[in-house]
């Protein structure tokens, strides 16, 4: 069974997705005490340091977590702001780019292989310093590493669309052409499939069953727009002008998705934070009028019903809507597999 450091964890999406394909987390790491009780209440094993990645000491926790274990696979989800020549810091500078700071988790626990997760903007020239600093600091460390790769979550059997942008770093070429030639794909799934098993609700209604099945209360003028939307993908195009919303009059384009519905034979658009308002997305249901439940937007995501979210509603939603899937993680596992088995014990 393989071994996996967690640095970033959030709520434990790649943990999810990595335990899913029996893999062993080690030891996860991440600052925030919502998502960090949220990962303890799933991931009772795993040894969680709740700190700040910017402290030598949350290091050390790190590598006493891992102890003497090998670790097959450190994965880094960083949070990620562009490097430019104003806010370019080194050294013990609170602002350095926490990414860079993650590679000294490498350093101490020596992986096999690094895998890198964040978001597509990392591949665009913004971040070009950024991407070219992680890899002349791990040439240091003795790895070979990919440059940014961006793919789409929906492609890895997640019914949602999610660019995503990927790393990865081994220790010898051979892993690396491995992990690149294995074809990762798995069969699209679709909102129908994702949700369309769940209990109707009206506007304001819960599930007796499942907390999080859960309806928001949208105000009357609300649900008066959403009766117009039409099912399965409309749009606010189709609002009469009375009910459309006063800094959208005249601009068809502006906010385009706001109160739209998703489509059942489609995947979900990408899930934000905001993913259960009608008014930062398109993020009202397929044919209730409605915005999607934090269920709803968990199963979206690809977490399973036994997941626990801790936290208040617009926490778990916060939570829900900054993962990584699981199940894109679980689809990359053939390809961390064979990059491991091209690297001599
Ligand atoms: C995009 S989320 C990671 C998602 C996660 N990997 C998953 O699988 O669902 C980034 C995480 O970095 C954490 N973070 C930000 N700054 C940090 C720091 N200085 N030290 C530790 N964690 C930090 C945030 O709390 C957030 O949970």
């Amino acid at each position: 069974m393989p071994n996996a450091v967690d640095i970033f964890s959030g709520s434990g999406g790649v943990t999810q997705g990595l335990r899913a394909a029996k893999w062993r987390v080690l030891a996860a790491c991440d600052n925030d005490p919502v998502v960090a009780a949220t990962y303890r209440a799933n991931h009772r094993r795993t040894k969680f340091v709740e700190a700040d990645i910017l402290l030598d000491k949350t290091i050390d926790s790190i590598a006493a977590a891992v102890a003497d274990q090998h670790v097959h696979m450190l994965v880094i989800c960083a949070p990620c702001q562009p490097f430019s020549s104003q806010n370019r810091y080194r050294g013990d500078d609170a602002r350095e780019q926490l990414i860079i700071r993650a590679l000294s988790v490498a350093q101490r626990i020596d992986p096999d292989t690094i895998f890198f997760e964040n978001v597509p903007g990392l591949a665009t020239p913004a971040y070009r310093t950024v991407v070219s600093d992680v890899q002349k600091r791990l040439a240091e460390f003795g790895y070979v590493v990919t440059d940014p790769m961006v793919c789409d979550a929906a492609d890895f059997g997640v019914p949602q669309r999610r660019k995503r942008c990927i790393m990865f770093a081994a220790k010898n070429q051979a892993a690396l052409n491995a992990f690149r030639i294995c074809n990762v794909t798995a069969p699209r799934r679709s909102v129908f499939q994702a949700i369309a098993d769940l209990p109707a609700l009206k506007s304001g209604e819960a599930s007796e069953t499942d907390v999080l099945h859960r309806a928001r209360t949208h105000l009357p003028i609300a649900i008066q727009r959403l009766l117009h939307i039409p099912a399965d993908g409309g749009s606010r195009k189709s609002l009469p002008e009375h009910l459309e919303l006063a800094c959208h009059k005249n601009k068809a384009k502006a906010f385009s998705d706001v109160y739209g519905r998703m489509s059942w034979y489609d995947v979900a658009p990408t899930l934000t934070t905001g993913c259960t308002d009608v008014t930062r997305g398109r993020f009202a249901h397929p044919e209730q009028h409605r915005a999607i439940t934090l269920r709803e937007a968990a199963r979206l995501q690809s977490f399973p019903d036994s997941y626990k979210f801790t936290g208040r509603s617009g926490q778990v939603a916060m939570q829900i809507g900054n993962a990584v899937p699981p199940d894109m993680i679980r689809a990359f596992v053939p390809a961390f597999k064979a990059a491991l088995a091209a690297i001599p014990e």
